[in-house]
């Protein structure tokens, strides 16, 4: 005889959720879970350290409490799933406060935002070859460059004007960037200086040159870095030939603030105003970006230049060989994150070039498009020696200041142990060619 069905039998997804429900109940009853130093020790087993990544798979509650504001927009950092959801977020910040030209240049690329979009979605034509029966629990994602120790290959670009997404800009960002041991370039024309950032970042940080077209002024820059013991000096080569940032202009179109106070015009208002010029006669100065740099340039600041030296912005493997023959220490492939021209060529398209090119003799860094850990694994595999980040940090700046950017860059390296323990790989020297392929 066939047994009789059960009135209205639970679909499995219904199921899963009684289930799931009797489960909270339990805990909700237990004894065990009432006295909160317990619960907080379930939590913290359940989501600390590199251990995260390895709970996730039985991390039932991970969801639960993650409520989105009515907007749909994550209201604090610890709701976010991915570095995708600090851009509404910061968004929302940055608008709340009127200023949609300054959502505007951040989120600008140049023209049609080509190079910007590609930069990311070319790393989907990269596929990952994951490695079986290999007991990498006790993976280890420190690099080491230029005899510095990074826990971590995931460094914060040079991000200019930070002070128009939280009121200590590059200090805020390097607080929590050093205090989970990333490395951070500043930039020149950020509103906090370097001084102040290696102090908040806890060990020196690196320094984006723009030079201007006064090399006594150069020389200041370089010489106010290095007396604070920054290690390396970044020269951006990409911002010669001018851009249309048509999104900036777009969003400016909306902003009905006076902006006079901050940007009047002329180059002296424009660097006077940051911090790291301070202090140095910029009367000369008429040009921070198009200032004519031709190789002649950097082999004057290689003389100049006590620690390493590297040229940021490379992106074809003829440059990078010049590179190697006016001795600069180490590359930064980058298009300026799709703010200089529009190549239509993702950076991470290009790596492999450079790479080649300079042939294990000097470290090839990149940036562009980075979001996921599967991404820096990417790019590590096709030779990087570390792998930026742009605006991911700075949405989480803008929406929740320092924790923001502490749990962007936790997203992102527990994205990455957890891809890196899937691929097999104990320690980043065993990410090679072999892990990815191309299609
Ligand atoms: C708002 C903004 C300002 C930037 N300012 C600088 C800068 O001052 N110097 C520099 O070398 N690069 C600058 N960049 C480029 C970044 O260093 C980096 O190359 C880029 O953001 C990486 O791409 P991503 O934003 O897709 O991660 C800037 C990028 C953005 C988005």
């Amino acid at each position: 005889m066939e047994e009789p069905t059960p009135p209205n039998p639970p679909k499995i997804s219904e199921r899963g959720m009684i289930a799931r429900r009797k489960f909270l109940n339990f805990l909700a009853a237990s004894p065990l879970v009432a006295t909160p130093t317990v619960t907080t020790a379930i939590a913290s087993v359940l989501v600390s350290g590199s251990d995260r990544a390895l709970a996730q798979s039985y991390d039932v509650l991970r969801g639960s409490s993650r409520a989105l504001g009515p907007d749909g927009i994550i209201t604090a950092p610890g709701d976010a799933l991915n570095v995708f959801e600090f851009e509404p977020a910061a968004k929302k910040a940055v608008l709340a406060q009127d200023a949609p030209a300054h959502w505007g240049y951040l989120e600008s690329g140049v023209d049609g935002d080509v190079t910007r979009d590609i930069n990311h979605t070319a790393y989907a034509s990269y596929k990952i070859r994951a490695k079986r029966l290999i007991d990498t629990r006790k993976a280890d994602t420190s690099v080491k460059i230029f005899g510095e120790t990074w826990r971590s290959p995931i460094f914060l670009c040079p991000v200019s004007s930070l002070g128009a997404y939280d009121p200590e800009a590059g200090v805020t960002a390097a607080r929590a960037a050093g205090k989970r041991g990333h490395q951070m370039i500043l930039s020149t024309v950020d509103n906090a200086n370097i001084v102040d950032v290696g102090k908040a970042h806890g060990s020196p940080v690196w320094f984006q040159l723009y030079p201007t077209d006064d090399w006594t002024v150069t020389q200041t820059l370089v010489s106010c870095a290095e007396a604070v013991g920054c290690p390396a000096i970044v020269l951006t080569v990409d911002r010669q030939g001018g851009r249309n940032t048509e999104d900036l202009f777009r969003m400016r179109r909306q902003d009905q603030r006076d902006c006079s106070g901050c940007h009047t015009p002329g180059f002296a208002n424009e660097v006077s105003r940051k911090a790291n010029f301070a202090g140095i006669d910029v009367s000369k100065v008429t040009n921070l970006y198009g200032t004519g740099m031709t190789w002649g340039f950097v082999d004057r600041l290689r003389k100049i230049v006590k620690g390493k030296l590297l040229l940021k912005g490379i992106v074809t493997g003829e440059d990078a060989k010049e590179a190697l023959r006016h001795g600069v220490d180490g590359l930064l492939v980058s298009n300026h994150g799709g703010r200089a021209e529009e190549s239509g060529q993702a950076t991470i398209g290009v790596l492999a070039e450079i790479v080649d090119a300079v042939n294990g003799r000097i470290p090839v860094l990149i940036d562009g498009g980075v979001r996921r850990g599967t991404d820096v694994l990417k790019a590590l595999a096709v030779g990087a020696a570390a792998v930026g980040i742009g605006r991911p940090y700075v949405w989480g700046l803008a929406s929740f200041g320092e924790t923001g950017v502490d749990r962007v860059l936790q997203i992102l390296d527990d994205e990455f142990i957890t891809i890196m323990r899937q691929a097999g790989a104990l320690n980043v020297s065993q990410i090679r060619r072999d892990t990815v392929t191309r299609v």
